[in-house]
């Protein structure tokens, strides 16, 4: 028995990984900012302990804890963590890792800003020639009437920031001005954001994952199709409810012309916005069924979501494969 646990032990891949997290939240709907992977540490912890060698947990409270996590030199850092606010200041995770020259399995500061502000997303994308709706940003009498509206109804209004679809529903599709008013003025006051307003695109939707590991010459792009249900007004958007209550179906692409279009969006939008290791592409058609860009999510959530989805439907690999698929892309950039 001892003897067949050592020579286990000897083919676990000689690293050492520390899986980072701050202190549970107090409400678990609330939504943390400085967090873009709810991370559940303890199956990731099981899965990796298998095949690393040395593999820990680390809650990082205070300046101090990070510094000592840097100390100790690990080979990676698998964490979900943007950034920590020590004495109200915003110290970035991925920057402070690779200034100390310790990998990490996501993009850094400057990648993850520019997906997370959504305007921002779609200037850098549309500048590298890919579709995206026509777009501007507004907030409460900013436009004060129909015809100073750069663009035409239908229109389509969420926060220009923001995660989980909040703040999007069925009134984020507007066919006139009231009616843009009025979800301008409840995103203003719900979410305390201006609003992004874009052409709506009433066609299918698409979300295409990508794992990129560079050492190893290998590059994953993986489009899957997600068709949720009519809301009360005919409409299939994936909006705050319909992600809540897990409405919506997700299949595979097996048009294979579609599937290489789907993937050449989705990478190209992933270079254009200086993505690193991971991602997952969020597109969707207009009428004339052109693919277009709708945001891009550089810190895709590592549970059974839609990253899993598109690992399963592509490569039918299980769960335990993809998240070791993410510690080695990881250990390799
Ligand atoms: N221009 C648009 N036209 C039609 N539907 C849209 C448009 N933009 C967004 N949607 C719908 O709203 C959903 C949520 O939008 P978006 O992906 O920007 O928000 P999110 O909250 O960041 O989502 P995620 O949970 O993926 O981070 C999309 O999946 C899509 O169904
Ligand atoms: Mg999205």
């Amino acid at each position: 028995m001892t003897v067949r646990n050592k020579s286990l032990e000897n083919i676990k891949i000689d690293k050492y990984i520390e899986i980072v997290t701050i202190p549970a939240a107090t409400n678990p709907t609330e939504d943390r900012k400085n967090v873009g992977i709810e991370l559940e540490e303890k199956i990731i912890f099981e899965i990796l302990s298998k095949s690393y060698k040395k593999v820990i947990i680390t809650i990082i409270e205070t300046k101090e804890d990070l510094e000592s996590l840097v100390d100790r030199k690990p080979d990676l850092v698998f964490s979900g963590i943007k950034y920590f606010d020590f004495d109200e200041k915003e110290l970035w995770l991925s920057d402070y890792l690779k200034e100390n020259d310790i990998f990490y399995i996501t993009s850094n500061k400057e990648a993850l800003n520019s997906e997370y502000d959504k305007n921002r997303a779609k200037e850098i994308v549309k500048e590298a020639n890919i579709n995206t709706a026509q777009f501007f940003t507004t907030q409460p009498n900013e436009h004060s009437n129909e015809s100073s509206l750069p663009i035409t109804f239908p229109l389509f209004l969420k926060p220009i920031t923001g995660g989980d679809s909040r703040g999007i529903n069925a009134d984020s599709i507007v066919f006139n001005f009231r009616a843009y008013q009025t979800k301008v003025l409840d995103i203003y006051i719900k979410q305390q954001s201006r609003t992004l307003v874009e052409n709506y695109l009433s066609g299918r939707e698409y979300s295409v994952s990508i794992l990129e590991n560079k050492s190893k010459d290998i590059l994953m792009i993986l489009p899957v199709e997600i068709i949720t249900c009519k809301n009360k007004n005919g409409h299939r958007i994936l909006d705050y409810d319909a992600k809540i209550n897990n409405l919506e179906e997700v299949i595979a692409v097996t048009d294979i012309k579609l599937h290489q279009e789907l993937c050449d969006v989705a990478i190209n939008s992933f270079r254009a916005l200086g993505g690193k290791t991971m991602g997952r592409i969020d597109i969707k058609t207009g009428l004339n069924g052109i693919l277009h860009f709708i945001e891009a999510n550089f810190m895709p959530g590592l549970g059974h979501g839609y990253f899993y989805r598109s690992f399963i439907l592509n490569e039918d690999i299980t769960y335990e494969q993809m998240i070791l698929k993410v510690a080695d892309a990881g250990l390799s950039s």
